[in-house]
């Protein structure tokens, strides 16, 4: 199968930064440096700058996500937003299980699972993160320890519903730190997730999958993990704050 078949996507995850005002500005100045790219190109934002975002990207090719989702409906869940909700706001996706979630707010593979199930139900894209951390790289558990966050997360989804997952393979140690994954390195793990899709739905929906490469992308590092066969775009943080860094990544997948 051919890697062009499958369209590139290049997320944002603004984490706990921008206001609203902040949020109207970055994405008008982003606008025009991304119209017209050949791939998807998405930024989640936090909850309360979602309204700002989807007013600033309406009309262009930016499309909005939220960085959670409880796995309720609704209820006594005080702090939290559903999937519904974010569904009625207007907003397309949501990321799941950033290590961020899972390191500092007990997020489990279990809970992981909900919100997938959730946001799924609600009629949302879900980017489901997935990675090891450093001493897990060290012990030489990569494998097994993505494996099962992946095998988890979608225990229950069907194959149909596949077409609204994309998983992004962050390495815990390569997320804000400046130590990217080498291309090679990169590109192991996303196809050891493709071939556990494979392996768990079928081979066409392997190939049509769409596996992300996120920790310390940025302009001068996207364009060699982006090439490789198995990564088909990129969860960015750091880099897309800034306009031109961001709008540097979209021209190198596309
Ligand atoms: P950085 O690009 O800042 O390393 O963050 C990656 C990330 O966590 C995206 O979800």
């Amino acid at each position: 199968m051919d890697k062009s078949l499958r369209k590139p996507v290049i997320a944002g995850n603004w984490k706990m930064n921008n206001t609203p005002e902040q949020t109207a500005a970055l994405i008008s100045e982003m606008k025009p440096l991304v119209a017209g790219a050949d791939c998807e190109v998405v930024l989640c934002v936090p909850y309360i700058d979602i309204y700002a975002a989807l007013s600033a990207a309406e009309g262009s090719n930016i499309k909005i996500g939220a960085e959670n989702c409880h796995w309720a409906e609704k209820g006594a869940f005080t702090g939290e937003v559903s999937a519904q909700m974010l569904k009625a706001a207007g907003v397309p996706y949501v990321i799941i299980g950033h290590s961020e979630r899972r390191q500092y707010f007990g997020e489990t593979d279990e809970t992981v699972r909900d919100r997938v199930r959730a946001a799924l139900n609600a009629g949302l894209k879900v980017i489901l993160c997935v990675g090891e951390i450093l001493g897990e790289r060290e012990l030489g558990i990569t494998a097994e320890v993505v494996r099962k966050q992946t095998k988890v997360a979608l225990s229950g989804v069907t194959e149909n519903e596949l077409s609204n997952i994309i998983i992004a393979y962050e390495p815990v140690w390569a997320i804000g730190t400046g130590l990217t994954a080498t291309p090679e390195q990169a590109n192991e793990v996303c196809k050891i997730i493709r071939d556990l899709i494979a392996e768990l739905y079928s081979k066409e929906s392997a190939d049509r999958f769409v596996i992300q490469y996120g920790g310390s992308m940025n302009d001068s590092n996207a364009a060699d993990l982006l090439k490789q066969y198995d990564v088909d775009g990129g969860l960015i943080g750091g880099a897309s704050l800034k306009a031109d860094k961001f709008a540097a990544i979209v021209k190198a997948a596309c």
